[in-house]
C-alpha cells in the first residue's frame, strides 16, 4: 500500500517537474567526436533560458571541472587547472570554451551544465565523448604477392593503413564494387600508434580486358581520407586461344575484350592520394 502511495508521489513529482518547463530549455552540447592532436577545438552549449537571465555554465572533462561562466562574477570566466586542459580564456565566454593544442589526454568525456537565474535557478546538464586522434601522415599501401593472376587462380592482397591513434577504417573495392575483406585486425606500433591491415581474397576474379581494379581506402572519422589503388593482370589472356574456348573461363569472356597488346600485361601500380 504504502509503496504504491510512494510511487504515485513520484509520478506526480516527475509530472510538474515536466511541467513547470519555463526557465531552460533545448539544452544542446557541440563536441566533436574526434578531433587532430594539436588543433584548437570549440565545445558550445546552446540552450534556451525562455528569457531568464543565465546565472552559469560550466564544464567538466571527466567530471573535473575545468572552466566556468557566472554572469554576475566579474570578471565572468573562471578557470580550474586541470591536466592537459588548455583553455583561451578570451575566446571562451557564456555558451562556449575554446581549448588550444589539444593533446591525447583530453580523450573523454565532456559535460556542460547551465543553470538559469533566479526565481527558479533551472538547471540542465548535457554531456559528449571527444577522442583526440593522431591521424596517420601517408597514404595506405596495397601488397599482393604478384601482378599477374590466372583466370582460376585466386588473388590475395593486403592493405595496411600509416600509423595512427586510433587505426584507420579500410574498405576494399573491385572495380568498384565495395568487398568483404577475409579478415582484417590491429597492429600496435608503440608509441601508442597503430595500423589497421586488411586482407582480401578473390577466388574468381572477373577480368575486363584483362585488368582489375584494386582500391583500399583508408579513414579516420571525418579527418582523414586517403586511397592506394593497384591494377592486376590476368596472366594467361595472351596465351589463351581467342575467344577463349574454355567455359571455365566464359564469365568474363564477355569482358575480356579485344587485344593482345593488353597482355602485355605490366603491372600499372598507381597511387591516388585524396587529401581533404
Ligand atoms: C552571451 O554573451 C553575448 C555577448 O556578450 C550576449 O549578447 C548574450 O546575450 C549572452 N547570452 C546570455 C544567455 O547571457
Ligand atoms: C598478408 O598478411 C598476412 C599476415 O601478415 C601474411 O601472412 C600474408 O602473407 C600477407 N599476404 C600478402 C598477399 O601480402
Ligand atoms: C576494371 O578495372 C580495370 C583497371 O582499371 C579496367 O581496365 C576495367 O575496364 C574495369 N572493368 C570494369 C567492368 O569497370
Ligand atoms: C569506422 O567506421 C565506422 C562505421 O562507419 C564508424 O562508426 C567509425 O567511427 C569509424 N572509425 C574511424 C576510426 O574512422
Amino acid at each position: 500500500m504504502g509503496g504504491e502511495n510512494r510511487l504515485l508521489r513520484l509520478l506526480l513529482l516527475l509530472f510538474s517537474f515536466s511541467q513547470a518547463s519555463n526557465g531552460l530549455r533545448d539544452l544542446e552540447i557541440k563536441v566533436p567526436e574526434a578531433v587532430r592532436r594539436g588543433s584548437s577545438v570549440e565545445l558550445t552549449c546552446d540552450y534556451d533560458l525562455e528569457g531568464a537571465l543565465l546565472y552559469s555554465i560550466k564544464w567538466y572533462k571527466d567530471d573535473q571541472e575545468f572552466f566556468n561562466f557566472v554572469a554576475k562574477e566579474a570578471p565572468p570566466t573562471r578557470v580550474f587547472p586541470v591536466p592537459g586542459v588548455s583553455v583561451d580564456e578570451f575566446q571562451s565566454g557564456n555558451k562556449s570554451v575554446m581549448l588550444r593544442n589539444v593533446q591525447r589526454e583530453l580523450t573523454g568525456i565532456y559535460k556542460c551544465e547551465v543553470s538559469g537565474d533566479q526565481p527558479t535557478f533551472h538547471t540542465d546538464v548535457k554531456t559528449a565523448p571527444m577522442l583526440v586522434v593522431d591521424v596517420p601522415q601517408e597514404t595506405p599501401r596495397i601488397e599482393i604477392e604478384k601482378n599477374r593472376f590466372k583466370l582460376d587462380e585466386p588473388i590475395r592482397a593486403n592493405c595496411s593503413s600509416a600509423l595512427s591513434y586510433p587505426a584507420a577504417n579500410i574498405t576494399w573495392f573491385v572495380n568498384g564494387t565495395q568487398i568483404t575483406p577475409r579478415r582484417s585486425w590491429i597492429k600496435e606500433e608503440g608509441a601508442g600508434l597503430e595500423t589497421a591491415i586488411s586482407e582480401i581474397r578473390i577466388y574468381r576474379p572477373v577480368f575486363t580486358e584483362g585488368k582489375l581494379n584494386l582500391r583500399c581506402v583508408a579513414s579516420l572519422f571525418n579527418l582523414y581520407r586517403r586511397i592506394a589503388e593497384l591494377v592486376v593482370q590476368q596472366s594467361d589472356q595472351e596465351t589463351s586461344p581467342w575467344p577463349p574456348a574454355s567455359v571455365r573461363h566464359s564469365d568474363s569472356a564477355s569482358a575480356a575484350g579485344r587485344g593482345g597488346s593488353l597482355a602485355a600485361a605490366a603491372l600499372l601500380a598507381a597511387i591516388i592520394s585524396i587529401i581533404r
